[in-house]
């Protein structure tokens, strides 16, 4: 019994997916077990990169999330609704939701989980932050035996890719914004991106992972890279610096003492910034993202990658597929040992 997935959206994301889907050359075995079964769009007149069956595609969403033989619905349509709607009512209709939508879990993320946590099923978001790079289940998973303090990034692929071409080559910043947006990289709107919406989206993800308890975005402090001019640049070169768009969380603790919660403090902030060219995240260009993390016991932890663009981005959604896939194959009592008992580690059930 294989895995049918309910794709919301074929735009840059969600064709970056289906290529995956269509071509599985990974070395995950399960990826031979899904199959793409629904795919919802705005406009069945538009031309596409792909080419798939006309009877898969439909603009009925509502049907996709709500159809009974659809076990994961991949939302990448982006958007705040209906993209809230159709994650609430494919996980009321028992379905594991994948999602890159940042904007909608910044904003909606704790009904979205309530939800999720009530109808039992998973929300795997990995694409949301860092396009390709794996920070989401990092930061669940590997490093929650840590009290982590900082949280520094570079987490928005296209204001990146504005600045670093504008340091190296100079260019106007309307034309760079229009190869960004036709490469794949920005937002639909791309105020979002070059305002720092964006990366104070992300940043609100990352902190509430980090540090507990839910970031509300009017207390994230954000300013874009509008301001920015060549002179700015230039001046920060001569004084061996770079300007790039940080997002910051920072936790203090008032007390060493057994701290809590109540006893820190926690600033979240998007701004650009001077970035001395010795430090890791003055050589992270163009559409790469960095995030560095610091905490206790583990000291400093630095994830780097592409951080958006089709490709990158597909990949930590079919990351995240798989990852449903492999649990519910071991729920579904599939995963065995050669003695006939279950697998407990649902990736040896794919070995
Ligand atoms: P996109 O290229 O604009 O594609 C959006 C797709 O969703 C299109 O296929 C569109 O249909 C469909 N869609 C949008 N609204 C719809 C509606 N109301 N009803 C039906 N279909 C609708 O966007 P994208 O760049 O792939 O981004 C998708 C999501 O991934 C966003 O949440 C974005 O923030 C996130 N993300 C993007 C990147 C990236 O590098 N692009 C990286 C990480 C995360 P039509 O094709 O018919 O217009
Ligand atoms: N518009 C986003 C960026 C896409 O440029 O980083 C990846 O989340």
């Amino acid at each position: 019994m294989g895995f049918k997935i309910g794709l919301l959206g074929l735009g840059t994301v969600g064709t970056g997916t289906v290529q995956i889907l269509l071509n599985p050359s990974q070395r995950h075995p399960l990826v031979q077990e899904l199959e793409l079964y629904r795919v919802g769009v705005r406009s069945l007149e538009k031309s596409r990169a792909i080419d798939l069956p006309p009877s898969i595609i439909t603009t009925d969403l509502d049907a996709i999330v709500t159809d009974p033989d659809i076990d994961i619905v991949v939302e990448v349509m982006g958007g705040l609704e209906p993209a809230r709607l159709l994650i609430l009512k494919a996980i009321a209709h028992g379905k594991h939701v994948v999602t890159a939508n940042k904007a909608a879990i910044a904003r909606y993320g704790a009904e979205i989980f309530t939800a999720a946590e009530k109808a039992g099923v998973y929300v795997l978001l990995e694409a949301a932050v860092g396009g390709g790079i794996p920070v989401i289940e990092p930061l669940k998973q590997s490093l929650c035996a840590n009290r982590l303090h900082t949280v520094t990034g570079i987490i928005n692929g296209t204001t990146n890719y504005i600045l670093t071409r504008m340091q190296t080559e100079g260019g106007d910043f309307a034309s760079i914004l229009a190869d960004a947006q036709r490469l794949g990289y920005a937002e639909a709107d791309p105020t979002a991106d070059v305002d720092g919406l964006d990366a104070a989206d992300k940043i609100a993800i990352l902190a509430s992972l980090a540090f507990g308890g839910r970031i509300k975005l009017p207390d994230v402090h954000c300013e874009g890279i509008r301001q920015v001019s060549a002179a700015d640049i230039a001046y920060a070169e001569k004084l061996g610096f770079v300007i790039k768009l940080l997002a910051v969380a920072k936790r203090e603790d008032l007390t060493t003492e057994t701290p809590t919660t109540e006893t820190a403090t926690l600033q979240v902030r998007v701004h650009p910034t001077l970035v001395h060219t010795s430090h890791p995240l003055a050589s992270v260009n163009g559409v790469y993202n960095a995030i560095v993390i610091e905490g206790e016991p583990i000291g400093q932890v630095m994830f780097f990658g592409p951080g958006a663009g089709a490709g990158p981005t597909a990949s930590a959604v079919v990351a995240d597929i798989l990852n449903i896939a492999a649990i519910l194959k071991v729920e579904r009592g599939a995963a065995t040992r050669s003695n006939g008992q279950p697998l407990l580690d649902p990736l040896l059930a794919c070995s």
